[in-house]
């Protein structure tokens, strides 16, 4: 069993890979034939978030290889004139279980902020979608010792949630983020910490999984860290063979526990 910190976890971790803009029809069913038979493993949940355009071709192929499948963003409109929007009910129509809202790339490039992403959240859930809700502080903030602040004002967005609503939290430092660099195992086990008592507070136990350049070669050291449960993976889940050893690493690193 996982010693997590002050609590305990029975939870499944859930290793998504976050596909970015990258990704066409070949290229995915590439993806697919290279997973071959390779069986997601029963410690793991595994997750898949395409571009909108793959989401339909890959439904039906991951769910043959029990991979769950997650759209990048929504809209927060059931449905109307809202040219090029997505709405929540047409990523369930799609396949999706999941949704990854407030990523650091929409609020960093789109400008994405608090109020928008509280909207999302709401109707993701009405939806029935799961949300996996980014956070994370840049390099100044950390370096300014400003992360706790940062963290719980994005985690604010969570204050008015419903209780028990599905919820994933992705941890991201986005000085992490396509630049190599990871948090280390103390910077990570420390901000985990903070992040699960401030959703202790706001009345939610979830999954907080760790993203940043997570690979192969870091993703067991990672896993192991206590209050990980599990990984947002962006440029490593673009191959099969990558994604898939970071899948095993998890799967060992939890069997082991
Ligand atoms: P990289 O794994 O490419 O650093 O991206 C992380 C990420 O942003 C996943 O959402």
């Amino acid at each position: 069993m996982r010693q997590s910190g002050s609590y305990t976890s029975r939870r499944r971790p859930l290793i998504a890979g976050n596909w970015k803009m990258h990704g066409m029809l070949d290229e995915a069913q590439q993806f697919v034939a290279d997973l071959g038979n390779i069986a997601s493993p029963d410690q793991v949940e595994v997750a898949l978030m395409p571009p909108y355009t793959l989401l339909h071709p890959l439904s039906e192929l991951l769910r043959q290889k029990g991979i769950q499948l997650g759209a990048q963003n929504v809209y927060y409109e059931p449905k109307g004139a809202f040219t090029g929007s997505i709405s929540p009910l047409m990523l369930r129509d799609a396949g999706c279980r999941y949704v990854i809202l407030a990523h650091s790339e929409r609020r960093d490039i789109m400008g994405e902020a608090n109020e928008l992403i509280g909207k999302k959240l709401a109707a993701a859930w009405s939806a029935g979608l799961e949300p996996i809700l980014c956070i994370g502080e840049h390099l100044e903030e950390r370096q300014d010792g400003e992360t706790n602040a940062v963290l719980r004002r994005q985690l604010a967005v969570l204050e008015d949630a419903p209780e028990g609503a599905a919820l994933t939290v992705a941890y991201e430092p986005v000085w992490a983020i396509g630049t190599g660099l990871t948090a280390s195992p103390e910077q990570v086990t420390e901000t985990h910490a903070f992040i699960h008592e401030e959703l202790t507070r706001l009345g939610h136990d979830c999954r907080v999984l760790y993203g940043g350049s997570v690979k192969p070669e870091n993703a067991a050291e990672l896993m192991a860290c206590p209050g990980v449960e599990g990984a947002l993976v962006g440029g490593a889940s673009l191959q099969a063979d990558s994604f898939m050893k970071i899948v095993q690493a998890a799967a060992d690193v939890a069997a082991g526990e």
